[in-house]
């Protein structure tokens, strides 16, 4: 009955971290899957989770939440997306539903697009998360892609995007990274995303942000929520995927929210019940623990800075790391420019590096990331920067 079915492709990310785990190496580093580790190498549990969890601890029923999930982690998760006092908010015009963490948004809603918006097409980055183009295809959206990165300076190319943009049909669908974009780190500045919000405007493209790692660029969640809210102020109708994967270290609980701004709150009401719809014969509804433990948290002023704080301490751990590669890569002498380590931002460091130079990583130095260079800072420590460095320079030297 199965003999037809052949073997799916690795996945490029999560394969990374398979085979890290079989290797048996005692040097092996994993800077692949963007998973925050302290500086011993090992996954965080917030502390602002842990008093969260001593709260819940035997005051949680395991009843089912509504289809649409934990109503107080919406209303919270919509304040740190759209700002405190959003009158969106107060209008009642969004339509939220609680996901399966960014991913789950992001496939909630493209499923919502291809029911109701048959004919219209997702413009992603190039390049962005490989997942992005599994879930647009698994949706049956067709996609297309826009200009982002510029390889020659590793940073923004600016100029193709906004050709893109304007070159789009109007009324087109983007998916825009909300900041730290993954995999390259590489962000507009805020000049250039009101020209890009502007320009949205004149074409009525409709903008879809993926806020998967708010507070990891500039490590304040409400900083990291400007390119959204200068959209707001444009008056755009936008949609947002958000995730308390890396935020708060909530990997596997699968926290997360799909909002989507619609222009009044009786619209909200039919997307936000259609959206429901879509998730009850998918997983009936979300999980109720990631979801009680972030509206604990952001419901509590204590708990809520102590949050921030530990964003901000791992955000700083890693600019920290940044520096150290760096300066570990000058130090040996390498004859190439390191300068994108510092410049770029978020959890990851798009190094340049060519997918041969990858595999030698991997098969001389036991050291894994992906094949498309990309460096995932919260897996360097002070324990492994220098390996890490030497073996760079040896595969890049020549
Ligand atoms: C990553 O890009 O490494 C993370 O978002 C983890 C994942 O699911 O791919």
């Amino acid at each position: 009955l199965f003999g037809h079915v052949e073997p799916a492709p690795k996945d490029p990310i999560l394969g990374v971290t398979e085979a890290f785990l079989a290797d048996p190496s005692p040097d092996k580093v994993n800077v692949g899957v963007g998973a925050y580790r302290d500086d011993n190498g090992k996954p965080v549990v917030l502390e602002c989770v842990r008093e969260a969890e001593r709260r819940i601890a035997g005051n949680l029923n395991m009843e089912y939440l509504p289809m649409g999930g934990s109503i107080k982690m919406i209303e919270e998760s919509l304040k740190l997306a759209y700002g405190e006092d959003s009158e969106f908010i107060k209008d009642k015009r969004i339509a939220a539903v609680q996901a399966l963490s960014g991913t789950g948004a992001c496939r909630l809603f493209a499923d919502f697009q291809r029911r109701f918006l048959p004919d219209s097409q997702m413009y992603i980055p190039t390049p962005t998360w490989s997942n992005h183009h599994n879930i647009w295809r698994d949706a049956q959206v067709p996609q297309r892609t826009f200009t982002y990165y510029h390889p020659e300076s590793r940073g923004l190319d600016f100029a193709g995007l906004m050709d893109d943009i304007k070159n789009a049909p109007n009324r087109s669908f983007f998916l825009l990274h909300a900041c730290a974009h993954n995999p390259t780190g590489v962000d507009p500045t805020e000049e250039q995303w009101r020209e890009i919000s502007y320009q949205f405007k004149i074409k009525n493209h409709f903008p879809f942000f993926d806020m998967a790692y708010q507070g990891f660029a500039s490590g304040d969640p409400e900083r990291d929520a400007k390119a959204i809210r200068i959209f707001l102020e444009d008056r755009h109708q936008i949609g947002c995927a958000q995730s308390y994967a890396k935020n708060m270290g909530l990997y596997g609980q699968r926290a997360g929210c799909l909002s989507i701004l619609c222009e009044d709150e009786m619209q909200a009401v039919a997307v936000k019940s259609q959206l429901q719809q879509i998730a009850r014969p998918m997983y009936s509804n979300p999980p109720v623990h990631g979801a009680l433990v972030v509206s604990i948290i952001l419901n509590d002023p204590e708990l809520k800075s102590l949050w921030l704080k530990e964003v901000k301490g791992m955000a700083d751990r890693i600019i920290g790391m940044r520096k150290a590669l760096r300066e570990n890569l000058e130090s040996l002498g390498s004859p190439l420019s390191w300068d994108h380590i510092t410049n770029q931002i978020g959890m990851f460091c798009y190094s340049g590096m060519t997918p041969e130079q990858v595999d030698r990583l991997t098969n001389e130095y036991h050291i894994y990331m992906t094949r498309n260079g990309r460096i995932s800072m919260a897996g360097v420590t002070t324990g492994n920067v220098a390996y890490l460095a030497n073996a760079i320079h040896e595969v890049t030297k020549t």
